[in-house]
């Protein structure tokens, strides 16, 4: 693991709480993709997805730009039908849920995180971590409260509860995202690229708090242009192009000896930009320090 070099603070990292390698191998499938096929119009999209997730799992889907990565993760949570396929979340027919209420059963066990953060921006934080769970799980405001300091203590914001999305920084908007997410307490998470929109400076400090939720053993799937993340905390990685999986397999695989020459192609570029992205970020931290000296 070398996600400590991805840290805005190295001393803030917890280690993991358990040793996941034992306890994934006896667990099970918690989401599948079985030949998804998905058009918008007469324009194909997704072109026979395999994919499948283990409970306590994290799983990468990497791939250029318009592959289909997020509408892969749409067809997992129902936002969007597939003309063909199955799609199964803890054996749950996610096709099959025509009815609101089945669809709002579903997307209770499915957090989702996006670029943009989608805070209640007249809300303190603390109000828009525990908005969904009193309103829609029905617990009491007392037991909201608690576990969204909790949550707040987790993500390192513990002092924000009574701040205002507007008062906080991109990274620490996406936290609060991330907990209150956490706060519905999903079975599992999607992550669309949630480090994209933020400042490089802040980029180490949300990867640092998803990767810590992936040590704890919390079902992921991540959407990332971040591979050397991609590669740190996943399970398994895949890569898609022009709607297919083009190649999967374990990261030291993909990222150390990828077979197919698509996927060889795009790391070398991805790689680039990574190296770029963290030139800035490394330059950026830098002026901070000195700014705050
Ligand atoms: N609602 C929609 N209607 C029509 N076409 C869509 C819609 N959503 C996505 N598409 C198209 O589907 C393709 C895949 O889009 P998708 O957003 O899944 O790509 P992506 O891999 O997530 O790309 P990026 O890395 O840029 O986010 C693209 O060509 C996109 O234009
Ligand atoms: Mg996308």
């Amino acid at each position: 693991m070398n996600r400590l070099a991805l840290a805005v603070d190295p001393l803030e990292h917890t280690p993991p709480s358990v040793d996941r390698e034992v306890k994934k191998s006896a667990d099970p499938v918690l989401v599948s993709l079985s030949d998804v096929h998905l058009s918008f119009g007469a324009a194909p999209v997704l072109n026979g997805i395999n994919l499948s997730v283990r409970r306590g799992e994290a799983v990468s889907i990497i791939g250029p730009s318009g592959s289909g990565k997020s509408t892969i993760l749409r067809c997992i949570n129902g936002l969007i039908a597939p003309q063909h396929g199955e799609i199964r979340v803890d054996g749950i027919d996610v096709r099959a849920q025509h009815t609101d209420a089945q669809k709002i059963a579903l997307r209770k066990r499915i957090g989702f995180v996006f670029q943009q953060y989608n805070l209640f921006p007249h809300l303190s934080v603390l109000a828009n971590l525990t908005i969904a769970p009193v309103s829609v799980l029905g617990r009491s405001r007392a037991e909201a409260e608690h576990d969204a300091h909790a949550l707040l203590k987790k993500v390192r914001l513990a002092d924000k509860a009574h701040a205002y999305p507007g008062e906080l920084s991109g990274g620490q908007q996406q936290r609060v995202a991330i907990a209150r997410t956490l706060a519905m307490r999903p079975d599992l998470i999607l992550f669309d690229e949630v480090t994209s929109a933020l400042d490089p400076e802040t980029v180490g400090e949300v990867l640092n708090v998803i990767g810590e939720l992936v040590d704890d053993g919390q079902t992921c799937v991540l959407v990332t242009h971040e591979m050397r993340f991609a590669e740190d905390v996943s399970d398994e990685v895949f890569f898609t192009e022009g709607g297919v999986i083009v190649e999967h397999g374990e990261p030291s695989q993909i990222f150390g000896a990828p077979d197919n020459d698509r996927t060889r192609l795009f790391l070398q570029r991805a790689r680039g930009e990574d190296r770029r992205a963290l030139r800035k970020r490394s330059r950026s931290n830098a002026a901070l320090a000195l700014a705050t000296l």
